[in-house]
């Protein structure tokens, strides 16, 4: 998730194009640049203060501006936006994945185009130029080159022949049009815009408009013209960036849905029951030779590792060993060409994590990354990997990175399994069920006031135990740490079949115990828990599949999920125990984004 900025009026832009990047860092703030038609462009790497250095040069009465979190292209100078075309008189900022990038670009290529960078969103520029050499107008030539486009875009354009006019596009990408007088704004959200003005036209999906000082305009791909009626800007900066959203937690839950698609966009080739993970293509052979996986980590990212053990054993026949990153680099692991060593991390930076990639390397294997933040220190240091597509992660406790993560290792199941005997039938049926988890996601998501309502009745209780078994093990650990972490509860995740080994001792009416109980293969022996537990008086918050009608019986509680595949599992079964730990803190009035002694990114041992 980017952050674009544009202006046109008859101040000086440059002053006005900084400080709305400022307001829209928690976007992304990997790198930033600035193009003013009348002098040019300036780009650094890092948060827009570092813009500031040369930035002296830079005039004009209009200007376009971003701040990018990286998907297509390493965080570099050369990869920041704006991006050009050849002539250098078409510029551009976009937010989104142009997933048929490639393909244009490879077109335009032929046709004598050079690149500057390894961005997707280049491809854009060059499009218009193609145009613009049909003697199109400026705004008919970004229209027309926009048609030819697959992918999600908020995109503004410019042209240095026509220095006050802006070209907008919104496409699955918010954009709102900020309405001055005598000046007019563009933005991937109002944050920047309201302290300029209220009156606001936010674009929809398929939209085009051709701004200026003095006017603005809306079109369709047909290039047909839209009215469209400003509306007032409500709310407050803080409250648009984290969406109208209490939290930045709680926006981040309820971006599951389309942080999946964002994950699955262009990788799933469903017919064929294949993945597509551009990001492996470098070592896929090497990749058919793997006999042996090991799975690193840490805190939630370990647990996504765990469900990716039962996948990828349960659906590609691979041994699969799980590892805290700060457990693996002090052991004398047994490794050797045959292994490939998986470093799943949101961040990219986590210390621990980094120093397993580093001993894996020291002894020659192949190392895979499932990150989120692209070119980051693990990303590059691992020899190949999957990129989430999650977004900026800002809230402390990881929710939608752990729903990416799931679905990028169900990904690489789907992958190697593939490559090793997966038949078409089941690769189709994985496929196709990943395609309805985000619409699965969402209704839990409309759910939230019954889960809330479950929080506030345990709100105040000392102790919770998570259990689950096989795939919903490693949820009932990430469940206990959601809760944990952020309303400073005690909670233990525990396969279920340990109960009776020790932890039943604890039960008793004060104790609940969350149940991970969906339909499967191991339901009758959650029943069995259950009802040991129930036994002692025991509590029991069940998350059951919808309309089971059995567990009503025993739990004094149910968060109730859709019916999935048994690998899919996890990806539903956590979502109602996000929502329960969010609820919970903040019913105790803790600080959800930014718990007590703990950092989003851990770069220390
Ligand atoms: C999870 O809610 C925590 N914030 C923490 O456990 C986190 O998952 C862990 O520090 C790993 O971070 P990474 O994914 O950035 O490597």
């Amino acid at each position: 998730m980017c952050g674009i900025f544009a202006y046109t009026g008859r101040k000086n832009a440059v002053p006005i194009l900084l400080d709305g990047l400022s307001s829209l860092e928690y976007r992304g703030y990997d790198s930033a640049g600035v193009y003013c038609p009348a002098s040019g462009s300036v780009k650094s790497v890092g948060a827009v203060g570092n813009l500031l250095k040369n930035i002296d040069g830079l005039s004009g009465e209009s200007g376009i501006a971003h701040i990018r979190w990286a998907t297509h292209g390493e965080p570099t100078e050369k990869n920041a936006h704006p991006h050009r075309d050849c002539t250098g008189k078409v510029w551009v900022v976009h937010n989104g994945i142009i997933e048929n990038y490639l393909d244009l670009k490879k077109k335009l290529a032929m046709k004598s185009h050079r690149f500057s960078s390894d961005t997707d969103t280049e491809v854009l520029a060059h499009l218009v130029e193609e145009h613009l050499k049909k003697k199109k107008s400026f705004e008919a030539a970004v229209v027309q080159a926009l048609r030819e486009v697959r992918g999600t875009y908020g995109a503004v354009f410019a042209y240095e022949t026509e220095p006050d006019k802006l070209v907008a596009a919104r496409m699955g990408a918010p954009v709102v049009l900020g309405l001055g007088s005598h000046e007019n704004f563009v933005a991937s959200d109002p944050s920047p815009i309201m302290r300029h003005t209220k009156d606001a036209i936010f674009m929809k999906d398929g939209e085009v408009a051709v701004i200026t000082p003095d006017t603005h305009t809306v079109y369709n791909l047909n290039f047909d013209r839209i009215d469209r009626a400003a509306e007032k800007i409500e709310g407050d900066a803080e409250a648009i960036k984290k969406g109208g959203y209490r939290h930045f937690m709680l926006k981040e839950i309820m971006e599951e849905p389309d942080v999946v698609k964002n994950t699955l966009r262009g990788r799933l080739l469903t017919k064929n029951g294949l993945a597509k993970l551009g990001g492996l293509e470098s070592v896929a052979e090497r990749l058919r030779g793997v006999k042996r996986i090991i799975i690193v980590g840490c805190g939630t990212a370990y647990y996504a590792g765990l469900a990716g053990e039962y996948m990828l054993e349960g659906h590609a026949g691979l041994p699969v060993e799980v590892e805290v990153g700060s457990e693996f680099r002090y052991r004398k692991p047994v490794l050797d060409n045959s292994t490939a060593l998986v470093a799943i991390s949101q961040s990219g930076e986590t210390a621990d994590t980094l120093e397993a990639v580093r001993e894996a390397k020291r002894q020659g294997i192949l190392t895979l990354g499932i990150i989120n933040a692209v070119g980051s220190t693990i990303a590059r240091e691992t020899d190949a990997g999957i990129y989430n597509h999650a977004g900026p992660e800002i809230g402390v406790a990881s929710t939608k990175a752990f729903i990416s993560q799931l679905t990028a290792l169900a990904l690489l199941t789907l992958f190697l399994g593939r490559q090793r005997g997966m038949s078409l039938a089941e690769g189709k049926r994985i496929a196709e069920e990943l395609t309805r988890i985000p619409e699965k996601i969402a209704s839990i998501l409309k759910d939230e006031r019954k889960i809330k309502a479950v929080a506030k009745k345990y709100k105040d209780c000392r102790d919770f135990l998570y259990m689950g078994r096989t795939y919903n093990y490693p949820v009932a650990l990430e469940g206990a740490l959601k809760l944990k972490e952020i309303s400073y509860i005690h909670a233990e995740g525990y396969g279920a079949g340990e109960m009776k080994h020790g932890p039943l001792a604890m039960i008793d009416g004060s104790f609940p115990t969350v149940a991970i109980a969906p339909s499967g293969s191991v339901y009758e022996k959650m029943l069995s828990n259950i009802q040991e537990i129930r036994a002692r008086k025991g509590p029991i918050i069940a998350v059951s599949t919808a309309g089971d009608k059995m567990m009503r019986q025993f739990a004094s509680d149910t968060m109730f999920i859709p019916e999935t595949i048994e690998m899919l599992s996890p990806l539903l079964a956590v979502v109602p125990l996000q929502l329960f730990a969010y609820h919970i803190a903040t019913l105790r009035k803790l600080d959800v984004d930014r718990p007590r002694n703990l950092a989003k990114s851990v770069t220390v041992e």
